[in-house]
């Protein structure tokens, strides 16, 4: 179905980080593939004038941008800037004036969601508002109750085809080729349930610390940032069912169904751990308690994935920087030859970052010689190209055109908090790991009769 294009571009929280990483990047690649005609309007309390934010988009554009000097230029031409507070009326007022005829903003809310009531309210006085977009920043609440409370409070203003809930994982062309693996083939499907799926693991490790996001990560911890919603979904697009169709709610209604089968988390499927050092960083508490790792075992309670254990890690200062996610197949059901078998049969590896994409079929094949005694080998196949669109810029553009399917719809969001809300008030230790490690070794446990976590590949 085709939406009427948005007409004008709000961006709140124009001064801030996420907007100089991401948000200016995005919109410069948008722009030079000519998919943003339209006024981009900057919003903070930040008492910057417009010169000032044209230094700062240029910055971001140096840092993590494109060097392309024209499309810069075109980027801060079509820029404004509007300096207010957000609980004030005249700053509404004056955004009102800014957009002039548009009809059908976009307005992107890159602020903390705390503050999200405020400018849902003060956008509610503005006239072009029914035909409006919002775009909203995870993380979406804190937990169950307050991710209602927020969804409560856009709703008294937006319809929910008109809310685009960003969560950038799904923006990201390996996570979208799990589905396309998925269902563009035949020959996985006989065998992606549990009669030969043995486990699933999906690991997000980063290299790096908090990196001056100390403040930030306490009032988070790793399963709130990472595993209520870019984990979830990667395990949605791995668990679901085929959609019915190619429209946005066939595939949300199917994602939507897998969460509703996870059982809640429990203090039991859960290990914590903090990299030493997390409570020097600045903004960190001494006695901190919040976890920069955490592992789990995710239980589904379906026909296709009943007794298949799924498990999830994601941490801080671990070895390397990768996302992977590792099928285990199965092994025989008896070994026809005198030697025993290696330990990894048949496996299906996906690596949906951060620099290679990749997809590995492992398999076992005979050594060369007299024995019958076999070798693990990987069928890999990589893509490596670098025009593609980054999650930011594909996120935008869809928000701006109306199309859905990439974001997180309301009732999915509150299925996530449901199976992870549970945990996060568990007075659970939280156990202390070496930089550059696997992280505690209560998590390696958790997987120890599979056969171990799997290694992901290390950054190229
Ligand atoms: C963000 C988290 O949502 O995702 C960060 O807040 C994390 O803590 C980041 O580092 C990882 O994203 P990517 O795209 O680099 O894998």
């Amino acid at each position: 179905m085709n939406h009427p294009l948005s007409d004008a571009l709000v961006l709140f929280g124009a001064t801030g980080d996420l907007a100089h990483k991401k948000i200016y990047p995005a919109l410069q690649a948008l722009l030079k593939r000519g998919h943003l005609e339209v006024p981009v309007i900057g919003v903070a309390r930040s008492g910057w004038d417009l010169g000032r934010l044209r230094e700062r988009v240029r910055d971001s554009l140096r840092e993590h941008g494109d060097p392309d000097e024209q499309a810069a230029e075109k980027l801060c031409a079509q820029l404004r800037y509007i300096d207010g507070d957000y609980k004030d009326k005249t700053t509404f007022e004056r955004l009102g004036k800014e957009l002039g005829n548009a009809r059908r903003p976009l307005h992107y809310l890159a602020i903390p969601p705390s503050m999200f009531p405020t400018v849902v309210k003060g956008l509610a006085a503005l006239e072009s508002t029914h035909a409006a977009r919002v775009v909203v920043e995870k993380p979406f609440g804190r937990d169950l109750a307050s991710a209602q409370a927020l969804n409560r409070s856009l709703h008294s203003v937006f319809d929910e085809q008109a809310i685009f809930r960003i969560d950038h994982y799904l923006g990201k062309e390996p996570v979208q080729n799990l589905l396309y693996f998925r269902f563009a083939n035949t020959f996985l499907e006989p065998l992606w349930n549990r009669n030969y799926v043995e486990s699933v693991q999906i690991t997000m490790a980063e290299k790096f610390g908090v990196e001056g996001r100390g403040r930030f990560y306490e009032e988070v911890g790793a399963v709130r940032d990472v595993v209520q919603n870019h984990m979830l979904q990667v395990l949605a697009n791995l668990a679901m069912e085929p959609p019915v169709g190619a429209d946005s709610e066939a595939l949300r209604d199917e994602k939507v169904k897998v969460f509703r089968s996870i059982r809640a988390l429990t203090g039991r499927s859960l290990v914590r751990g903090q990299y030493r050092g997390y409570r020097d960083e600045d903004g960190v508490a001494k006695d901190s308690e919040i976890e920069t790792f955490a592992a789990m075992q995710v239980h589904l309670d379906s026909w296709r994935w009943a007794g298949t254990p799924f498990f999830i890690r994601a941490g801080k200062r671990l070895p390397t920087t990768s996302t992977e996610v590792m099928v285990e197949l199965r092994r025989p059901p008896q070994n026809v030859f005198r030697e025993a078998l290696p330990p990894h049969c048949n496996y299906l590896r996906f690596r949906l970052g951060p620099d290679q994409v990749a997809i590995a079929i492992g398999a076992l094949s005979k050594k060369p010689g007299p024995a019958m005694a076999g070798e693990e080998i990987e069928l890999y196949v990589c893509n490596t190209r670098d025009d593609e669109a980054t999650a930011y810029e594909r996120l935008i553009g869809d928000a701006m055109k109306g199309e859905a399917t990439l974001f997180a719809r309301q009732d999915a969001v509150e299925e996530c908090w449901r199976i992870v809300d549970p945990i996060l008030r568990m007075p659970k230790p939280v156990y202390f790991y070496e930089p550059e490690t696997w992280g505690p070794l209560e998590a390696m446990k958790m997987t120890e009769s599979l056969g171990g976590w799997h290694p992901p590949m290390p950054e190229a």
